[in-house]
């Protein structure tokens, strides 16, 4: 199966992509194909609610031109989708949230419909401080019609600061491996 995970940390090697890696290695393992989006590398315009992808006219599509263009390729070919974020303020990063607002076509055109998704995310306090954030992505998937495959959630602050517990890095790889 094709694996697709959207990184929303503007960190590089920071605590959000140290756990994604080692879950695409588990699903690797297993053979699944991986891929992995930078999204603080592409520029993802806001939603400006024109409601054009509301339209059978417009093939239920956005009508913005940017780097969404070939995210929306990535995530209609992939058959799971892990949301990798740190916390900010509760809830996913700005350039997460960008994207999430940008799923819109896709109320419409069903196309994430049966999917998985699944959400990774480290945070200062770790999971006892992302039930809002949880319980956004379990709301847009099931609005989506996607299946929610569960979350891993960490507590780690500093660059780097995850590799200090190895057995999330294991609970990583064991969820990629169960996939
Ligand atoms: C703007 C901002 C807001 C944050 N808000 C929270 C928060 O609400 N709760 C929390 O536990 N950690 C919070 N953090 C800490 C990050 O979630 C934490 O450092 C995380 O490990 C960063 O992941 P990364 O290394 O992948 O960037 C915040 C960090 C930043 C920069």
């Amino acid at each position: 199966m094709k694996v697709l995970t959207v990184l929303a940390s503007p960190r590089k090697g920071g605590n959000t992509e140290i756990l994604v890696d080692e879950m695409l290695k588990g699903a690797q393992q297993k053979g699944h194909i991986t891929e992995k989006v930078h999204l603080y590398d592409c520029e993802i315009l806001p939603c400006l609610d024109c409601r054009g992808c509301k339209r059978a006219s417009s093939g239920y599509t956005c009508s913005l031109s940017d780097g969404m263009r070939e995210i929306y390729a990535r995530l209609e070919e992939a058959d799971i989708i892990i949301f990798a974020t740190p916390v900010y303020w509760y809830g996913p990063t700005a350039k997460m949230k960008l994207l999430i607002d940008r799923l819109r076509p896709y109320i419409a055109s069903r196309k994430l419909a049966g999917k998985k998704g699944l959400v990774i995310s480290p945070s200062e306090e770790g999971a006892s401080c992302c039930g809002p954030l949880l319980q956004m992505f379990a709301m847009s998937f099931d609005y989506l019609g996607m299946v929610n495959a569960g979350s891993l959630l960490a507590k780690a602050y500093e660059k780097g600061e995850i590799k200090k517990s190895p057995e999330e890095l294991e609970r990583a790889k064991e969820m990629g491996r169960s996939l």
